[in-house]
């Protein structure tokens, strides 16, 4: 249940409202007795951001192989102050899985150059995150109000929607849509279309289609950090249901599968083995070679962004490059 009203936290220029504590060990649950006992054994990459997982994850930020990160932070600091030209007022600044917040950093401060007042509201199910990440850009930043909101994506789209006034600019950066199925994809940004004005607008970080290879590596790190990540999945079964799996039992493959335009990540079992997941009451096998499908990072073509826009409603207001055409910023407004 969504609670607008429920203020965990108020100083002068931060507020920080939430929702009850969801479930997520529940749905973990779920997720996995579904997905281990499907013919193609599968998990969700979205259980991968436990608290070891997200540390995994910053530190992929800032690989050598990782082109991502550094991509769209070099898109954001040529074209940040021109985004906030683009706006007669300072639009609020909304982002969808805000995490450290480090890249929206170049954009607040842009827009403190241009305009007097800025307001971000980001949204993070880490309610931790969310506190430390305010009050790190409320030191930095002294014309910045922050509201926060703790909870899932869907429930800070309508707190936004009921609470937030005059224009926002929603970021969804990183290219977190690449985790989604292309149908996924859709069906949410015609989600984020529906809680849309006129002048709203949606700023979208969407990694580029390009050489396998580079691709590959990318997700195939020489430190062996994406491995791990990947590996959280497992480890995390063990930690929160009673498995005993053994990830040393299991390699790390990663495939560019070109049909369908998207980097795949798998554990594949090295020996023919059973797993036993206490809290499931469920027993796992595995023939020698079969593999648990972890993760997918889609990419993009060009068409495949107007495609994906046209199909929320959405047309782009703006879309951005780096130096090396890697990596996209598109702003969708909508259509
Ligand atoms: C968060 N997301 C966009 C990352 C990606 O590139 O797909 C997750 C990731 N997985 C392995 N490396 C990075």
């Amino acid at each position: 249940m969504i609670l607008h009203d429920m203020i965990l936290h108020d100083t002068q220029r931060l507020t920080l409202c939430g929702t009850d504590a969801t479930s997520d060990l529940d749905d973990f649950a779920a997720d996995v007795r579904d997905g281990l006992t499907s013919t193609s054994k599968r998990l969700s990459c979205r259980f991968i951001y436990d608290e070891p997982g997200s540390v995994l994850f910053e530190k992929i930020c800032a690989l050598p192989e990782y082109y991502l990160t550094r991509a769209e932070a070099q898109i954001l600091e040529d074209r940040s102050h021109e985004l906030g030209r683009m706006f007669d007022e300072c639009p609020t600044i909304v982002e969808l899985g805000s995490g450290s917040s480090v890249k929206t950093r170049i954009i607040l401060r842009a827009l403190s150059d241009e305009f007097d007042e800025v307001h971000y509201v980001p949204i993070d199910i880490s309610t931790e995150m969310l506190t430390n990440a305010a009050n790190d850009l409320l030191d930095m930043f002294p014309k910045l109000n922050v509201t926060g909101f703790a909870g899932e994506y869907n429930d800070g789209l309508r707190f936004v929607h009921d609470e937030i006034d005059g224009p926002t600019c929603m970021l969804w950066l990183g290219s977190s849509v690449g985790n989604l199925t292309r149908d996924v994809a859709a069906d949410f940004l015609t989600l984020l279309r529906e809680n849309m004005d006129d002048e709203d607008r949606v700023l979208a970080g969407i990694d580029l289609k390009k050489d396998a290879a580079i691709l590959r590596n990318a997700y195939n790190d020489n430190a062996g950090i994406t491995r791990r990540f990947n590996q959280n999945l497992l480890l995390r079964i063990n930690r929160e249901l009673g498995g005993d799996f053994d990830v040393d039992a299991f390699d790390y493959k990663v495939i560019y599968n070109s049909e369908i335009g998207r980097v795949e990540m798998y554990q594949v079992s090295r020996v023919s083995q059973e797993v036993h997941i206490r809290d499931l009451d469920l027993t796992v096998s595995f023939e020698q070679g079969e593999s648990i499908h972890t993760e997918n990072s889609h990419k993009y073509s060009l068409d495949d962004i107007d495609a994906l826009a046209a199909r929320s409603g959405m047309e782009k207001a703006a879309q951005w490059f780096d130096d090396e055409r890697r990596f996209s910023l598109n702003l969708f407004k909508p259509s």
